[in-house]
């Protein structure tokens, strides 16, 4: 695979698992991160020991969109062309009813949304000349709730809905298509009780968790399906049944 891709929040867990297997598959990974720097510097540093000049890490915090278009300028300029934009990086943090704020909507719309769709308006023409593709990860959530997470929620929702919308405005050029996943893991800083996960695998058909390298098999799935656009792939072990 001759392709640069752009992978947002992929520092660490699933979009770096998602940057490794486009790697391995042959392109060269552009590896967004906000505060996980040494990890990203370190990943990089991983990858171009394997394949020399094949990855590069850029710094940009999505809240701010002077960062998204920046973020958007550097990529392009990083080696040279874009053929694919993952857009994986992602606030979650419950947001209870009568303690939210507007800065707790700013940020969870920020990543979970805006960032998105201002990176793909940054990029499009680009993704255009190289017949190129956007993957969004969403959640599976989104047609069943989580308590307290209403904002989160309507965020991936947001972005669920501008994957169809522009699959159809940015055909024929770009393919446009998300990924929805369900249990894959603990959310960063908390660790579920022996409960909790029970709890959780009860909802889930296949009866586990799923991997940060199942999320990553479906990403490089969609880039190569040259004839799938507008869809979601739910990963989720059957959970949406
Ligand atoms: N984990 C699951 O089981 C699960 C379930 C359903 C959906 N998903 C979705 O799958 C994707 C990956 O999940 P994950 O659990 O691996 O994600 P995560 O660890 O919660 O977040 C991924 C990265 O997003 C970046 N990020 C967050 N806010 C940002 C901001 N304002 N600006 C720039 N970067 C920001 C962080 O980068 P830094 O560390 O560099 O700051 C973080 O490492 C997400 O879209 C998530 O919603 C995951």
């Amino acid at each position: 695979m001759n392709k640069v891709i752009l992978i947002t929040g992929a520092a660490k867990r699933i979009g770096k698992e998602i940057a490794k297997e486009f790697f391995s598959a042959g392109a060269k990974v552009i590896i967004h991160f906000n505060n996980s720097e040494e990890d990203a510097v370190h990943f990089c540093e991983e990858l171009n020991e394997i394949r020399p000049s094949s990855a590069i890490s850029l710094q940009a915090n999505l809240d701010d969109i002077n960062e998204v278009k920046a973020l958007a300028h550097n990529a392009l300029t990083a080696f040279g062309k874009i053929d694919g934009l993952i857009n994986n990086a992602s606030t979650f943090y419950p947001t209870p009813m009568g303690d939210f704020t507007t800065q707790d909507w700013d940020a969870l719309m920020g990543s979970n949304l805006k960032a998105p769709l201002f990176l793909i308006q940054e990029l499009y023409q680009e993704l255009k000349k190289q017949s190129g593709f956007v993957i969004n990860v969403t959640d599976i959530n989104i047609n069943r709730s989580i308590p307290n997470h209403s904002i989160y929620l309507a965020a991936k929702s947001g972005l669920s809905s501008i994957t169809q919308s522009l699959a159809k405005d940015l055909a024929p050029e770009i393919r446009v298509n998300a990924i929805a996943p369900g249990a894959i893991l603990e959310p960063p800083h908390k660790t579920w009780t022996e409960e909790e996960k029970n709890n959780i695998l009860r909802t889930v058909p296949l009866n586990k968790m799923g991997t940060e390298s199942d999320i990553a098999k479906a990403a490089l799935f969609l880039a190569d399906s040259l004839y799938i656009t507008g869809q979601t792939l739910n990963v989720d072990g059957g959970k949406s049944l």
